[in-house]
Protein backbone atom coordinates (compact mmCIF):
# COMPACT_ATOMS: atom_id res chain seq x y z
CA UNK A 1 0.00 0.00 0.00
CA UNK A 2 1.59 3.45 -0.82
CA UNK A 3 2.42 5.61 1.96
CA UNK A 4 1.80 8.68 -0.34
CA UNK A 5 -0.69 11.58 1.07
CA UNK A 6 -3.98 12.34 -1.80
CA UNK A 7 -3.19 14.57 -4.89
CA UNK A 8 -6.22 16.67 -3.67
CA UNK A 9 -4.21 17.95 -0.89
CA UNK A 10 -0.97 19.02 -2.33
CA UNK A 11 -0.79 22.57 -2.36
CA UNK A 12 -1.71 24.94 -5.20
CA UNK A 13 -4.08 28.19 -5.85
CA UNK A 14 -7.46 27.26 -5.35
CA UNK A 15 -9.49 26.87 -8.66
CA UNK A 16 -12.76 28.93 -8.94
CA UNK A 17 -15.90 26.71 -9.40
CA UNK A 18 -16.06 26.13 -14.04
CA UNK A 19 -13.61 28.46 -14.74
CA UNK A 20 -10.77 26.36 -12.36
CA UNK A 21 -7.28 28.79 -12.77
CA UNK A 22 -7.20 29.20 -16.65
CA UNK A 23 -8.91 32.82 -15.48
CA UNK A 24 -5.39 33.79 -13.75
CA UNK A 25 -3.27 34.04 -16.77
CA UNK A 26 -6.44 35.16 -18.95
CA UNK A 27 -6.52 38.21 -16.82
CA UNK A 28 -2.52 38.56 -16.98
CA UNK A 29 -2.04 40.48 -13.33
CA UNK A 30 0.97 39.36 -11.72
CA UNK A 31 2.42 36.77 -10.90
CA UNK A 32 0.72 35.10 -13.66
CA UNK A 33 1.98 36.81 -16.86
CA UNK A 34 2.77 34.32 -19.69
CA UNK A 35 5.44 36.85 -20.44
CA UNK A 36 6.54 36.50 -17.05
CA UNK A 37 6.65 32.74 -16.33
CA UNK A 38 9.65 33.30 -14.40
CA UNK A 39 8.20 35.40 -11.75
CA UNK A 40 5.54 33.01 -11.56
CA UNK A 41 8.09 30.10 -11.02
CA UNK A 42 9.44 32.43 -8.03
CA UNK A 43 6.12 32.25 -6.39
CA UNK A 44 4.79 28.91 -6.55
CA UNK A 45 8.30 28.06 -5.27
CA UNK A 46 7.71 30.35 -1.88
CA UNK A 47 3.96 28.15 -2.21
CA UNK A 48 5.69 25.05 -2.04
CA UNK A 49 7.95 25.38 0.84
CA UNK A 50 11.77 23.22 1.13
CA UNK A 51 12.05 20.46 -1.18
CA UNK A 52 8.15 20.22 -1.85
CA UNK A 53 5.53 20.64 -4.60
CA UNK A 54 2.58 22.23 -5.95
CA UNK A 55 0.36 21.96 -8.52
CA UNK A 56 -1.71 24.68 -10.44
CA UNK A 57 -5.64 22.26 -10.91
CA UNK A 58 -8.14 22.35 -13.47
CA UNK A 59 -6.69 24.62 -16.64
CA UNK A 60 -9.28 24.41 -19.31
CA UNK A 61 -8.18 22.72 -21.89
CA UNK A 62 -5.01 21.73 -20.30
CA UNK A 63 -3.85 19.33 -18.03
CA UNK A 64 -2.83 19.88 -14.21
CA UNK A 65 0.32 21.21 -13.69
CA UNK A 66 2.54 19.94 -11.24
CA UNK A 67 6.10 21.52 -10.37
CA UNK A 68 8.83 19.23 -8.15
CA UNK A 69 11.12 22.24 -6.51
CA UNK A 70 13.92 19.45 -5.69
CA UNK A 71 16.66 18.21 -7.98
CA UNK A 72 16.57 14.79 -6.14
CA UNK A 73 12.81 14.43 -7.18
CA UNK A 74 13.76 15.79 -10.56
CA UNK A 75 15.73 12.59 -10.90
CA UNK A 76 14.13 10.26 -9.75
CA UNK A 77 10.92 11.24 -12.01
CA UNK A 78 13.40 11.53 -14.59
CA UNK A 79 15.03 8.09 -14.52
CA UNK A 80 11.95 6.29 -14.21
CA UNK A 81 10.85 7.82 -17.66
CA UNK A 82 8.94 5.81 -20.24
CA UNK A 83 10.51 4.60 -23.52
CA UNK A 84 8.35 7.60 -25.69
CA UNK A 85 8.30 10.54 -22.79
CA UNK A 86 5.75 13.22 -23.77
CA UNK A 87 6.68 16.52 -23.52
CA UNK A 88 4.29 19.41 -23.51
CA UNK A 89 2.68 20.02 -26.56
CA UNK A 90 2.92 22.75 -29.08
CA UNK A 91 -0.36 23.62 -30.29
CA UNK A 92 0.55 25.54 -33.11
CA UNK A 93 3.48 23.64 -34.90
CA UNK A 94 1.38 20.24 -34.18
CA UNK A 95 -1.68 21.96 -35.63
CA UNK A 96 0.26 22.99 -39.03
CA UNK A 97 2.04 19.38 -39.04
CA UNK A 98 -1.04 16.82 -38.20
CA UNK A 99 -3.30 18.90 -39.59
CA UNK A 100 -3.04 21.67 -41.75
CA UNK A 101 -0.07 20.29 -43.74
CA UNK A 102 -0.45 16.30 -42.98
CA UNK A 103 -0.34 16.10 -46.57
CA UNK A 104 3.16 16.57 -46.22
CA UNK A 105 4.08 15.30 -43.09
CA UNK A 106 1.97 12.03 -43.19
CA UNK A 107 3.43 9.55 -40.77
CA UNK A 108 7.08 11.44 -40.74
CA UNK A 109 6.03 14.54 -39.07
CA UNK A 110 9.52 15.10 -37.38
CA UNK A 111 10.41 15.60 -33.74
CA UNK A 112 8.98 18.31 -32.33
CA UNK A 113 5.20 18.87 -31.41
CA UNK A 114 5.31 14.85 -32.38
CA UNK A 115 4.73 12.40 -29.79
CA UNK A 116 4.67 8.69 -29.45
CA UNK A 117 5.16 6.41 -32.07
CA UNK A 118 5.72 8.81 -34.70
CA UNK A 119 8.38 10.66 -32.58
CA UNK A 120 9.97 7.66 -31.84
CA UNK A 121 10.49 6.18 -35.13
CA UNK A 122 11.96 9.52 -36.18
CA UNK A 123 13.92 10.18 -33.57
CA UNK A 124 15.46 6.35 -33.82
CA UNK A 125 16.32 7.29 -37.75
CA UNK A 126 18.04 10.60 -36.84
CA UNK A 127 19.27 10.35 -33.75
CA UNK A 128 22.67 8.47 -34.41
CA UNK A 129 23.92 11.23 -37.15
CA UNK A 130 22.90 14.10 -34.08
CA UNK A 131 24.02 12.60 -31.35
CA UNK A 132 27.33 11.56 -32.05
CA UNK A 133 30.27 13.04 -30.94
CA UNK A 134 32.03 12.99 -34.21
CA UNK A 135 28.87 14.95 -35.70
CA UNK A 136 29.45 17.70 -34.04
CA UNK A 137 33.01 17.57 -33.78
CA UNK A 138 33.44 17.00 -37.66
CA UNK A 139 31.41 20.54 -38.11
CA UNK A 140 33.59 22.98 -36.15
CA UNK A 141 36.02 23.68 -39.17
CA UNK A 142 32.68 24.71 -41.02
CA UNK A 143 31.47 26.58 -38.27
CA UNK A 144 34.97 28.37 -37.18
CA UNK A 145 33.98 30.32 -41.02
CA UNK A 146 30.53 31.34 -39.96
CA UNK A 147 31.81 32.68 -36.72
CA UNK A 148 34.44 34.61 -38.71
CA UNK A 149 31.81 36.07 -41.26
CA UNK A 150 29.80 37.28 -38.03
CA UNK A 151 32.73 38.63 -36.11
CA UNK A 152 33.73 40.56 -39.55
CA UNK A 153 30.08 41.69 -39.78
CA UNK A 154 30.09 42.87 -35.88
CA UNK A 155 32.74 45.05 -36.78
CA UNK A 156 30.61 46.42 -40.07
CA UNK A 157 27.64 47.59 -37.89
CA UNK A 158 29.24 48.90 -35.22
CA UNK A 159 28.23 53.15 -34.54
CA UNK A 160 30.52 55.47 -34.33
CA UNK A 161 31.33 54.99 -30.51
CA UNK A 162 32.00 51.19 -31.30
CA UNK A 163 28.15 50.07 -29.56
CA UNK A 164 26.49 47.28 -31.49
CA UNK A 165 22.96 48.51 -33.03
CA UNK A 166 19.84 48.17 -31.22
CA UNK A 167 18.87 44.98 -32.96
CA UNK A 168 21.83 42.72 -32.34
CA UNK A 169 19.54 39.83 -30.82
CA UNK A 170 18.31 39.47 -34.90
CA UNK A 171 21.78 39.96 -35.90
CA UNK A 172 22.33 36.81 -33.81
CA UNK A 173 19.22 34.80 -35.01
CA UNK A 174 21.16 35.48 -37.94
CA UNK A 175 24.68 33.79 -37.15
CA UNK A 176 22.25 31.15 -35.32
CA UNK A 177 20.21 30.25 -38.79
CA UNK A 178 23.54 30.66 -40.81
CA UNK A 179 25.79 27.83 -38.22
CA UNK A 180 22.26 25.47 -38.49
CA UNK A 181 22.38 25.66 -42.07
CA UNK A 182 26.22 24.83 -42.47
CA UNK A 183 25.60 22.31 -40.32
CA UNK A 184 22.40 20.31 -41.58
CA UNK A 185 22.06 21.03 -45.00
CA UNK A 186 26.12 21.30 -45.53
CA UNK A 187 25.39 25.29 -47.20
CA UNK A 188 25.69 28.54 -46.72
CA UNK A 189 22.33 30.93 -46.86
CA UNK A 190 23.98 33.96 -47.17
CA UNK A 191 22.22 35.59 -43.78
CA UNK A 192 24.96 37.29 -43.26
CA UNK A 193 25.46 39.08 -46.88
CA UNK A 194 23.83 42.47 -46.92
CA UNK A 195 22.27 41.91 -50.30
CA UNK A 196 20.95 38.42 -50.90
CA UNK A 197 18.06 37.91 -52.14
CA UNK A 198 17.51 34.89 -50.97
CA UNK A 199 18.71 35.88 -47.39
CA UNK A 200 16.13 38.60 -47.17
CA UNK A 201 13.30 36.12 -47.79
CA UNK A 202 15.16 34.18 -45.42
CA UNK A 203 15.31 36.99 -42.64
CA UNK A 204 12.01 38.06 -43.05
CA UNK A 205 10.39 34.51 -42.25
CA UNK A 206 12.68 35.16 -38.81
CA UNK A 207 11.04 38.12 -38.15
CA UNK A 208 7.89 36.84 -38.94
CA UNK A 209 8.48 32.96 -37.21
CA UNK A 210 10.13 34.37 -33.72
CA UNK A 211 7.67 37.53 -33.45
CA UNK A 212 4.65 35.36 -33.84
CA UNK A 213 5.65 32.46 -31.40
CA UNK A 214 4.86 34.14 -28.19
CA UNK A 215 1.59 35.51 -29.37
CA UNK A 216 0.19 32.47 -30.62
CA UNK A 217 1.67 29.80 -27.98
CA UNK A 218 1.04 31.71 -24.92
CA UNK A 219 -1.90 34.37 -25.59
CA UNK A 220 -5.43 33.15 -25.93
CA UNK A 221 -6.42 30.52 -28.73
CA UNK A 222 -8.09 33.01 -31.39
CA UNK A 223 -6.17 31.46 -34.31
CA UNK A 224 -8.62 28.80 -33.48
CA UNK A 225 -11.47 30.30 -34.54
CA UNK A 226 -10.31 32.73 -37.58
CA UNK A 227 -7.08 33.43 -39.48
CA UNK A 228 -5.54 36.05 -36.97
CA UNK A 229 -2.86 38.01 -39.11
CA UNK A 230 -0.14 36.66 -36.62
CA UNK A 231 -1.54 33.67 -37.85
CA UNK A 232 -1.22 34.02 -41.20
CA UNK A 233 2.49 35.80 -40.77
CA UNK A 234 3.00 32.15 -38.99
CA UNK A 235 1.74 29.85 -41.54
CA UNK A 236 3.72 31.73 -44.21
CA UNK A 237 7.00 31.73 -42.32
CA UNK A 238 6.51 28.24 -41.46
CA UNK A 239 5.22 26.93 -45.24
CA UNK A 240 9.01 29.12 -46.82
CA UNK A 241 11.23 27.17 -44.25
CA UNK A 242 9.91 24.22 -45.71
CA UNK A 243 10.50 25.29 -49.05
CA UNK A 244 13.74 26.34 -48.30
CA UNK A 245 14.76 22.94 -46.69
CA UNK A 246 13.55 21.24 -49.28
CA UNK A 247 15.81 24.11 -52.07
CA UNK A 248 18.60 23.79 -50.48
CA UNK A 249 19.15 20.01 -49.20
CA UNK A 250 22.70 19.45 -50.99
CA UNK A 251 24.97 16.39 -50.52
CA UNK A 252 26.74 17.91 -47.61
CA UNK A 253 25.87 18.28 -44.45
CA UNK A 254 23.67 16.08 -41.48
CA UNK A 255 20.44 15.97 -43.66
CA UNK A 256 22.42 14.38 -46.40
CA UNK A 257 23.08 11.53 -44.14
CA UNK A 258 19.96 11.16 -43.40
CA UNK A 259 18.39 11.60 -46.92
CA UNK A 260 20.71 8.90 -47.87
CA UNK A 261 19.30 6.27 -45.66
CA UNK A 262 15.77 7.59 -45.15
CA UNK A 263 14.98 9.89 -48.32
CA UNK A 264 15.01 13.79 -49.00
CA UNK A 265 11.57 14.08 -47.15
CA UNK A 266 12.65 12.94 -43.80
CA UNK A 267 15.81 14.76 -44.30
CA UNK A 268 13.90 18.27 -45.35
CA UNK A 269 11.82 17.68 -42.42
CA UNK A 270 14.86 17.10 -39.98
CA UNK A 271 16.11 20.28 -41.58
CA UNK A 272 12.75 22.11 -40.76
CA UNK A 273 12.83 21.03 -37.08
CA UNK A 274 16.63 21.99 -36.27
CA UNK A 275 15.77 25.05 -38.09
CA UNK A 276 12.51 25.87 -36.07
CA UNK A 277 14.73 25.58 -32.62
CA UNK A 278 18.29 25.80 -33.40
CA UNK A 279 18.05 29.45 -34.04
CA UNK A 280 16.60 31.34 -31.02
CA UNK A 281 17.92 29.69 -27.83
CA UNK A 282 21.19 29.68 -29.35
CA UNK A 283 21.09 33.32 -29.49
CA UNK A 284 19.81 33.71 -26.98
CA UNK A 285 22.59 31.91 -25.37
CA UNK A 286 24.99 33.84 -26.92
CA UNK A 287 23.63 36.97 -25.99
CA UNK A 288 23.36 36.10 -22.05
CA UNK A 289 27.13 34.70 -22.02
CA UNK A 290 28.27 37.99 -23.37
CA UNK A 291 25.92 39.81 -21.00
CA UNK A 292 27.64 38.57 -17.78
CA UNK A 293 30.96 38.77 -19.71
CA UNK A 294 30.65 41.73 -20.50
CA UNK A 295 29.69 43.13 -16.69
CA UNK A 296 32.83 40.74 -15.58
CA UNK A 297 35.56 42.16 -15.88
CA UNK A 298 37.56 39.16 -13.81
CA UNK A 299 36.05 36.67 -15.60
CA UNK A 300 36.52 38.09 -18.68
CA UNK A 301 40.58 38.88 -18.02
CA UNK A 302 40.16 35.43 -16.88
CA UNK A 303 38.55 33.96 -20.20
CA UNK A 304 41.04 36.14 -22.32
CA UNK A 305 44.45 34.82 -20.61
CA UNK A 306 42.76 31.08 -21.67
CA UNK A 307 42.10 32.58 -25.24
CA UNK A 308 45.57 34.33 -25.89
CA UNK A 309 47.36 30.73 -24.96
CA UNK A 310 45.23 28.32 -26.84
CA UNK A 311 43.33 30.01 -30.04
CA UNK A 312 45.39 29.39 -32.84
CA UNK A 313 46.18 32.73 -34.68
CA UNK A 314 45.40 32.61 -38.88
CA UNK A 315 44.49 29.32 -38.18
CA UNK A 316 40.81 27.80 -38.76
CA UNK A 317 39.73 25.95 -35.56
CA UNK A 318 38.67 22.39 -34.97
CA UNK A 319 37.77 20.39 -32.07
CA UNK A 320 40.76 20.01 -30.32
CA UNK A 321 41.27 23.74 -30.22
CA UNK A 322 38.06 23.68 -28.37
CA UNK A 323 39.06 20.58 -26.14
CA UNK A 324 41.67 23.78 -24.82
CA UNK A 325 38.92 25.98 -23.49
CA UNK A 326 37.85 25.00 -20.31
CA UNK A 327 37.15 28.46 -19.11
CA UNK A 328 35.23 29.29 -21.67
CA UNK A 329 32.95 25.86 -21.53
CA UNK A 330 32.37 26.75 -17.91
CA UNK A 331 31.47 30.05 -18.71
CA UNK A 332 28.69 28.99 -20.94
CA UNK A 333 27.30 26.69 -18.38
CA UNK A 334 27.31 29.57 -16.05
CA UNK A 335 25.56 31.67 -18.20
CA UNK A 336 23.47 29.11 -18.97
CA UNK A 337 22.48 28.14 -14.82
CA UNK A 338 21.14 31.86 -14.09
CA UNK A 339 19.79 32.71 -17.63
CA UNK A 340 18.60 28.93 -19.02
CA UNK A 341 17.11 29.55 -22.04
CA UNK A 342 14.46 27.00 -21.79
CA UNK A 343 12.84 28.42 -17.64
CA UNK A 344 11.50 24.68 -17.16
CA UNK A 345 11.29 21.18 -19.09
CA UNK A 346 7.96 19.92 -18.95
CA UNK A 347 6.79 15.57 -19.01
CA UNK A 348 3.33 14.63 -19.36
CA UNK A 349 3.02 11.58 -16.98
CA UNK A 350 1.83 7.99 -18.76
CA UNK A 351 1.08 6.49 -15.38
CA UNK A 352 0.32 7.26 -11.38
CA UNK A 353 3.56 8.07 -10.12
CA UNK A 354 4.23 9.16 -6.90
CA UNK A 355 5.95 12.78 -7.21
CA UNK A 356 7.22 14.76 -3.28
CA UNK A 357 5.07 12.19 -1.45
CA UNK A 358 2.24 12.80 -3.45
CA UNK A 359 0.03 10.39 -5.65
CA UNK A 360 -0.41 12.19 -8.94
CA UNK A 361 -2.75 10.70 -11.37
CA UNK A 362 -1.53 10.32 -14.93
CA UNK A 363 -1.68 12.66 -17.52
CA UNK A 364 -0.98 15.44 -15.29
CA UNK A 365 2.03 17.05 -16.75
CA UNK A 366 5.35 17.50 -15.15
CA UNK A 367 7.18 20.99 -15.10
CA UNK A 368 10.76 20.42 -14.09
CA UNK A 369 11.52 24.03 -12.90
CA UNK A 370 15.25 24.10 -13.41
CA UNK A 371 15.45 27.42 -13.42
CA UNK A 372 14.36 28.14 -10.34
CA UNK A 373 16.57 25.19 -8.80
CA UNK A 374 19.72 26.54 -10.61
CA UNK A 375 19.62 30.19 -9.01
CA UNK A 376 19.01 27.93 -5.22
CA UNK A 377 21.31 28.89 -2.74
CA UNK A 378 20.94 25.16 -1.87
CA UNK A 379 22.34 23.99 -4.60
CA UNK A 380 24.74 27.12 -5.60
CA UNK A 381 26.05 29.20 -3.10
CA UNK A 382 25.67 32.78 -3.75
CA UNK A 383 23.84 31.81 -6.77
CA UNK A 384 23.58 35.52 -8.13
CA UNK A 385 27.33 35.75 -8.46
CA UNK A 386 28.57 34.86 -12.13
CA UNK A 387 31.71 32.12 -11.04
CA UNK A 388 32.17 30.14 -13.84
CA UNK A 389 34.85 28.05 -11.55
CA UNK A 390 31.90 26.21 -10.03
CA UNK A 391 31.90 24.11 -13.39
CA UNK A 392 36.32 23.89 -13.24
CA UNK A 393 37.72 20.59 -11.99
CA UNK A 394 40.16 21.42 -9.11
CA UNK A 395 43.31 20.91 -11.18
CA UNK A 396 41.48 23.53 -13.78
CA UNK A 397 41.22 26.07 -11.52
CA UNK A 398 44.26 28.74 -11.18
CA UNK A 399 46.52 28.91 -8.03
CA UNK A 400 44.75 32.53 -7.53
CA UNK A 401 41.70 30.58 -6.13
CA UNK A 402 43.99 28.80 -3.54
CA UNK A 403 45.53 31.94 -1.97
CA UNK A 404 43.14 34.56 -2.94
CA UNK A 405 43.66 38.39 -3.09
CA UNK A 406 41.18 41.24 -2.54
CA UNK A 407 38.18 40.98 -4.48
CA UNK A 408 39.39 37.39 -5.33
CA UNK A 409 38.42 36.14 -2.26
CA UNK A 410 34.94 36.82 -2.26
CA UNK A 411 35.02 34.42 -5.69
CA UNK A 412 37.40 32.05 -3.94
CA UNK A 413 34.45 31.87 -0.80
CA UNK A 414 31.81 30.75 -3.47
CA UNK A 415 33.83 28.26 -5.13
CA UNK A 416 35.21 26.48 -2.22
CA UNK A 417 31.11 26.54 -1.40
CA UNK A 418 30.20 24.59 -4.05
CA UNK A 419 33.42 22.46 -4.21
CA UNK A 420 31.77 21.46 -0.60
CA UNK A 421 28.32 20.95 -1.98
CA UNK A 422 29.40 19.41 -5.30
CA UNK A 423 26.48 19.86 -8.37
CA UNK A 424 23.81 18.27 -8.25
CA UNK A 425 23.57 16.50 -11.77
CA UNK A 426 19.63 17.62 -11.78
CA UNK A 427 19.74 20.94 -10.66
CA UNK A 428 20.68 22.60 -13.87
CA UNK A 429 19.47 21.17 -17.01
CA UNK A 430 19.45 23.99 -19.45
CA UNK A 431 18.82 20.79 -22.38
CA UNK A 432 16.95 18.82 -20.78
CA UNK A 433 17.47 15.39 -20.07
CA UNK A 434 16.63 11.52 -21.54
CA UNK A 435 15.85 10.39 -24.45
CA UNK A 436 14.01 13.14 -25.13
CA UNK A 437 16.85 15.55 -24.30
CA UNK A 438 18.17 18.19 -26.93
CA UNK A 439 19.57 16.51 -29.77
CA UNK A 440 21.48 19.64 -30.42
CA UNK A 441 23.51 19.75 -27.67
CA UNK A 442 26.67 18.84 -28.91
CA UNK A 443 26.45 20.97 -31.99
CA UNK A 444 24.74 24.12 -29.56
CA UNK A 445 27.85 23.56 -27.53
CA UNK A 446 30.54 23.42 -30.35
CA UNK A 447 28.41 26.65 -32.13
CA UNK A 448 28.39 28.86 -29.02
CA UNK A 449 32.18 27.93 -28.32
CA UNK A 450 33.59 29.22 -31.52
CA UNK A 451 31.79 32.44 -31.44
CA UNK A 452 32.71 33.96 -27.96
CA UNK A 453 35.67 32.28 -28.63
CA UNK A 454 36.38 34.56 -31.49
CA UNK A 455 34.36 37.44 -30.19
CA UNK A 456 36.40 37.77 -26.54
CA UNK A 457 39.78 36.91 -28.15
CA UNK A 458 39.53 40.15 -30.53
CA UNK A 459 37.43 42.36 -28.09
CA UNK A 460 37.37 43.73 -24.58
CA UNK A 461 33.71 43.75 -24.52
CA UNK A 462 31.77 46.27 -22.25
CA UNK A 463 28.08 46.95 -21.52
CA UNK A 464 27.23 51.08 -20.40
CA UNK A 465 23.46 50.22 -19.54
CA UNK A 466 21.62 49.00 -16.49
CA UNK A 467 20.63 45.20 -15.85
CA UNK A 468 18.88 43.49 -18.64
CA UNK A 469 15.16 42.25 -17.67
CA UNK A 470 14.26 38.85 -19.58
CA UNK A 471 11.15 37.88 -20.87
CA UNK A 472 9.26 34.81 -21.92
CA UNK A 473 8.83 34.39 -25.52
CA UNK A 474 8.75 31.19 -24.67
CA UNK A 475 12.40 30.83 -24.90
CA UNK A 476 14.00 33.41 -22.18
CA UNK A 477 15.01 36.08 -23.85
CA UNK A 478 16.40 39.63 -23.13
CA UNK A 479 13.85 42.68 -23.31
CA UNK A 480 16.75 45.60 -23.99
CA UNK A 481 18.91 46.20 -26.95
CA UNK A 482 21.84 44.46 -26.96
CA UNK A 483 24.33 47.32 -27.31
CA UNK A 484 27.36 45.91 -26.41
CA UNK A 485 30.38 48.27 -26.76
CA UNK A 486 33.44 46.65 -28.15
CA UNK A 487 37.03 47.77 -28.15
CA UNK A 488 40.03 45.93 -29.95
CA UNK A 489 41.81 44.79 -27.08
CA UNK A 490 45.11 46.37 -27.28
CA UNK A 491 43.34 49.61 -27.88
CA UNK A 492 41.65 49.79 -24.18
CA UNK A 493 42.46 52.79 -22.75
CA UNK A 494 42.16 51.34 -18.91
CA UNK A 495 44.17 48.74 -19.40
C1 LIG B 1 21.77 26.81 -26.07
C2 LIG B 1 21.05 26.25 -27.02
C3 LIG B 1 19.95 25.24 -26.77
C4 LIG B 1 19.26 24.94 -25.63
C5 LIG B 1 19.41 25.56 -24.25
C6 LIG B 1 18.32 23.88 -25.97
C7 LIG B 1 17.44 23.30 -25.07
C8 LIG B 1 16.55 22.29 -25.39
C9 LIG B 1 15.65 21.67 -24.46
C10 LIG B 1 15.50 22.04 -22.99
C11 LIG B 1 14.95 20.73 -25.14
C12 LIG B 1 13.89 19.80 -24.54
C13 LIG B 1 14.61 18.59 -23.96
C14 LIG B 1 13.76 17.62 -23.18
O1 LIG B 1 12.54 17.59 -23.36
O2 LIG B 1 14.34 16.87 -22.35
C15 LIG B 1 15.41 20.73 -26.51
C16 LIG B 1 14.93 19.91 -27.50
C17 LIG B 1 15.37 19.94 -28.80
N1 LIG B 1 16.40 20.70 -29.30
FE1 LIG B 1 17.50 22.05 -28.29
N2 LIG B 1 18.47 23.57 -27.29
C18 LIG B 1 19.45 24.37 -27.82
C19 LIG B 1 19.92 24.37 -29.12
C20 LIG B 1 19.50 23.52 -30.10
C21 LIG B 1 20.03 23.47 -31.44
C22 LIG B 1 21.16 24.36 -31.96
C23 LIG B 1 19.34 22.51 -32.11
C24 LIG B 1 19.49 22.03 -33.54
C25 LIG B 1 20.16 22.64 -34.46
C26 LIG B 1 18.36 21.94 -31.19
C27 LIG B 1 17.45 20.97 -31.52
C28 LIG B 1 16.53 20.42 -30.64
C29 LIG B 1 15.53 19.44 -31.04
C30 LIG B 1 15.31 18.89 -32.45
C31 LIG B 1 14.81 19.13 -29.88
C32 LIG B 1 13.63 18.16 -29.77
C33 LIG B 1 14.14 16.78 -29.41
C34 LIG B 1 13.02 15.74 -29.30
O3 LIG B 1 11.91 16.10 -28.93
O4 LIG B 1 13.31 14.58 -29.59
N3 LIG B 1 18.50 22.58 -29.98
N4 LIG B 1 16.40 21.70 -26.64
Amino acid sequence: MSSARCYTYMPGPRPLPVIGNSWRFAIGKNPWRTRALDVTLWFLRAWAGTGGAVKVAKLFGHPDLVFPFSADETAKIYRREDAMPHRAKAPCLSHYKQELRKNFFGEEPGLIGVHGVPWSRFRSKVSKALIAPEASRAAVPELDYVANDFVSRMECILDSNRELPKDFLTELYKWALESVGAWALGTRLGCLKENDADAKDIIKCIHGFFHSVPILELSAPLWRLYSTPTYKTYIEALDAFRTLCLKRLTDKGICAEIAKTYGEKVAAILALDLLLVGVDTTAAAAASTMYFLANNDRAQRKLQKELDKNVPQAKIMDCKDLDRLPYLKACIKESLRIKPVILGNGRCIQSDTVISGYDVPKGSHVVFPHYILSNEERYFPSPKEYVPERWLRTQDVSEAMECPLGHDRKIADVWRKQKETGIHPFASLPFGFGRRMCIGKRFAEAELQLLLAKIFHRYDVTWRYGELTYSVTPTYVPNEPLRFTLHHRNKRSNK
